[in-house]
């Protein structure tokens, strides 16, 4: 049942491929624009939008992360994000106009739920994200956008992390496309790209050698740093989260730009820290930004794991470990920038000796709180 792979998690990795293809699978008609036909609130509902709040818990929260850059970049609409064990128990301003979108592998976690029926109760509208069909969430959401990442045994999230960010980027779109934003012809170029995107993780899994090679030369390690910018931030987040649950390391994720007000005094003399390096195209800013960070890092003995894009000659001077992975629109870039932190946490545990599919006190399912 593990396909030949020693752990689900492995396989589930090399499935994301596949995962990311289905998922976009029928939601992209002939002429390239978005139909959404699981979701049941109809385009007018939509447009009275005024506010969209995601709540979710864990990696599906960090996909969350993600897509309030893109809800916000291509609808304007203001977006944000909660754990949503937070979200229950404060007093959050909802209304009609409201859309929540809770965000689930599962569909069963009982502080999603929660927030959720707290949603509705102010009148609000709630579309699920889900990979599991029939579960508690969906059933009890007003639409449901489904992922098609097929079961995920594990209980580190991979391939329903990247279905996840896909669907978010599909209801971003959608909400773009059907309010009709200025962004129309990037909507339709981000739509070509998105259909390229299996690819380029394949692409991805087929160049993880040297990341494994390097996981396990850090196994004695106490702790690991990520960085990261824009949407490059969730993704260090995750990475770290990947590396916590399951090789049992003291993993921290930062943004970058956070560097100088606390995190830069943990850089000792060797201390392994991963950036994800944003594209240089697009925003050429945030490259700019941190191509510095690494450089400050660097130079108070930082040993430094850079991710960054083919192409991108500026960061290879200061990265002591260099992984590539495709060009792609800014906003996409969580699509294959999470891979090879995924490849890196699940090769450290093995390495450490650890139950890669069953972290302890861990469960795949959080039912209590
Ligand atoms: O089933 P859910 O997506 O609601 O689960 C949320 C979290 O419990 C889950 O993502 C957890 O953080 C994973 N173990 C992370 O790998």
């Amino acid at each position: 049942e593990k396909g030949g792979y020693d752990y689900f998690m492995l396989k589930e990795i090399a499935e994301q491929p596949k995962a990311v293809a289905d998922t976009l699978l029928g939601r992209i008609d002939a002429a390239g624009s978005l139909s959404l036909d699981e979701v049941r609130i109809s385009a007018a509902e939509l447009r009275e939008v005024d506010k969209v709040v995601i709540v979710a818990c864990g990696t599906a929260f960090h996909a969350g992360m993600i897509a309030k850059y893109a809800i916000e970049h291509w609808t304007r609409i203001p977006c944000e994000v909660e754990l949503a064990s937070e979200f229950r128990y404060r007093d959050p301003i909802l209304d009609s106009r409201s859309l929540v979108i809770a965000i689930s592998q599962s569909g069963e976690t009982m502080d999603t739920l929660m927030a959720l029926r707290h949603a509705r109760e102010q009148g609000s509208r709630v579309l699920a994200i889900c990979n599991t069909n029939g579960s508690t969430i969906p059933r009890e959401s007003d639409a449901v956008l489904y992922t098609h990442a097929g079961p995920e045994v594990a209980v580190a999230s991979t391939k329903a992390f990247l279905t996840q960010l896909v669907a978010c980027y599909l209801v971003a779109l959608y909400l773009g496309q059907v309010r009709g934003t200025k962004w129309g012809d990037e909507i339709r170029a981000v739509i070509r790209d998105l259909s390229q995107i299996a690819g380029a993780v394949d692409r991805v899994l087929e160049t993880m050698e040297p990341v494994r090679e390097l996981a396990r030369s850090l196994a004695g390690k106490d702790t690991v740093l990520f960085l990261g910018r824009h949407v490059g931030y969730p993704v260090a987040l995750e990475g770290a989260l990947k590396l916590k649950e399951l090789a049992y390391m003291h993993a921290e994720g930062f943004a970058a730009g956070e560097l100088k007000h606390g995190p830069i005094a943990l850089i000792e003399e060797d201390l392994p820290v991963v950036v994800v390096v944003p594209s240089p195209r697009g925003r050429s800013v945030l490259h700019d930004k941190i191509v510095s960070n690494i450089q400050e890092i660097r130079a108070r003995g930082a040993r430094t794991i850079v991710i960054a894009e083919e192409g991108d000659e500026a960061v290879t001077p200061y990265a002591d470990h260099l992984v590539r992975i495709p060009a792609t629109p800014v906003l996409l870039q969580p699509l294959v920038a999470t891979v090879p932190l995924q490849v890196f946490a699940c090769e450290l545990a093995t390495a450490r000796g650890n139950e890669v599919d069953q972290p302890r006190n861990l469960a795949k399912s959080v039912t209590v709180e």
